[in-house]
């Protein structure tokens, strides 16, 4: 008999599989078939397999299963003291207590300038070319209502985060896949973009560095991607939610560094979530063409009223002078962790893809089982929770991922059981 937890996970995996078969060839399934209109919006989004990992992971523990967790990422270690403390005082701050102003605080606005100009090399206009945000995935979710409208489709990832594909459908647009394969370093083929986009694609989402794989794109993807951006009039949006949760050695390369943002109709996701362990304070921003801002910042001025200026106060400060410091301190525990289990990984003789950021480990699965059978085996024979590849697509099938933001003594204990598991 199967065990529930796996009985959960492969379930929601044949659900998925039966989504993304008929959604990611656009030649099989047409925009605007009866099928589709017969459908809320609501109705035409995937399932989300981190919900059963969710149920899968609650019924070991319900079994006394002593269940070790690394399957989230959201960082474990608390938000540096000094900013909590800036919090603190800020919220005792009547003149925080109303409104915030809708676009962001002008002083942050002028710190976000200065840090992508300090930082990346980019130089911003902070009145047009900044907007903050409430978390990126709010914004990369209200991206799609500027420029998708019924009949239109987007260019998305498969494997990548599902915010892309489910904004661009709740928008009434169609989602369109592209690969991201291990032979390419999970960096997409620009031939294969360039014929999924036909006149009515409006924009082309990615995302590097990379959730799950940790790939990162140099300087010459990012030319010939804007190059080919501006020959099929795409609007280019980059989630760069991890763009400072960089390995040791490695320099983070912001897309805008080589856009012309007076004329590319760019925009840039930037969040404090992983930066800062802040995951749960809800502040991002946005850098791009002013038009584009502009656009993103009408569609939240008609559904939310702004960030608390009190975590906006946090955010100016983190960006400023104390940044390189405060990041080093929430960063450094990811080496010593990456440590503790990738030899145990390579010792199995597993396939360690060679990640240059996040925190993220992206193992191939080894022998024929898919990534859901084979987490659903690591919850039950070890009481291990590991993400499978297929909750980011039909592309990441056939790897895992472990994320590096549980504590040193779950990571250690982790990769032992892994270790022992024959
Ligand atoms: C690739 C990616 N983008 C965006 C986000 C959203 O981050 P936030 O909304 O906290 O800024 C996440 C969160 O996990 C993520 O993994």
């Amino acid at each position: 008999m199967i065990p529930p937890a796996c009985a959960i996970l492969t379930r929601e995996s044949q659900r998925i599989r039966g989504f993304f078969s008929c959604r990611s060839n656009p030649v099989r399934r047409p925009v605007t078939s009866e099928r589709d209109e017969s459908l809320r919006r609501l109705d035409k989004l995937p399932p989300y397999l981190f919900s059963a990992i969710d149920a899968a992971k609650a019924e070991a523990r319900s079994r006394g299963v002593a269940v070790v967790d690394l399957g989230v990422g959201d960082p474990d270690r608390p938000t540096p003291p000094e900013l909590v403390e800036i919090l603190s005082r800020a919220a005792a701050n009547p003149r925080f207590h109303r409104y915030p102003a809708q676009r962001g605080d002008a002083q942050l606005k002028r710190t976000i300038a200065e840090w992508m100009g300090r930082r990346h090399g980019v130089t911003v206009d902070p009145t047009r070319q900044v907007l903050v945000l409430i978390g990126s995935k709010e914004g990369l979710g209200h991206l799609p209502l500027t420029c998708v409208t019924e009949g239109d489709n987007t260019l998305v990832p498969d494997l990548g985060y599902p915010v892309y594909g489910q904004a661009t459908i709740l928008a009434g647009g169609d989602p369109r896949t592209f690969a991201l394969k291990r032979e390419n370093g999970f960096l997409p083929r620009l031939d294969e973009i360039g014929s999924l986009a036909d006149e009515r694609s409006r924009l082309l989402f990615l995302n590097y560095p990379n959730n799950p794989t940790g790939a990162v794109a140099d300087a010459a993807f990012w030319k010939q991607t804007l190059q080919l951006c501006r020959e099929k009039k795409l609007v280019l949006a980059n989630d760069a939610a991890y763009l400072e949760v960089v390995r040791p050695g490695v320099t983070p390369g912001s897309m805008l560094r080589q856009a012309d943002l007076e004329s590319d109709r760019v925009i840039e996701f930037h969040s404090l979530s992983k930066m800062f362990n802040m995951t749960g304070w809800r502040i991002a921003f946005a850098v791009g063409h002013a038009d584009v801002i502009d656009d993103l910042a009408r569609v939240k001025e008609s559904i939310d009223s702004g960030v608390f200026t009190a975590v906006q106060a946090v955010a100016e400060h983190a960006l400023g002078d104390a940044f390189e410091s405060l990041l080093e301190g929430v960063i450094a525990p990811y080496e010593a962790r990456r440590e503790m289990i990738v030899p145990v990984l390579e010792k199995k003789g597993w396939e360690v893809f060679p990640s240059q950021a996040t925190f993220y480990v992206w193992t191939r699965v080894p022998g024929n089982e898919s990534s859901v059978e084979f987490c659903a085996r690591a919850l039950k024979e070890l009481g291990l929770v590991v993400t499978p590849g297929l909750g980011f697509g039909t592309g990441g099938d056939g790897w895992f991922r472990i994320s590096l933001t549980a504590s040193d003594e779950d990571v250690l204990e982790g990769a032992r059981r892994l270790e022992a598991w024959k």
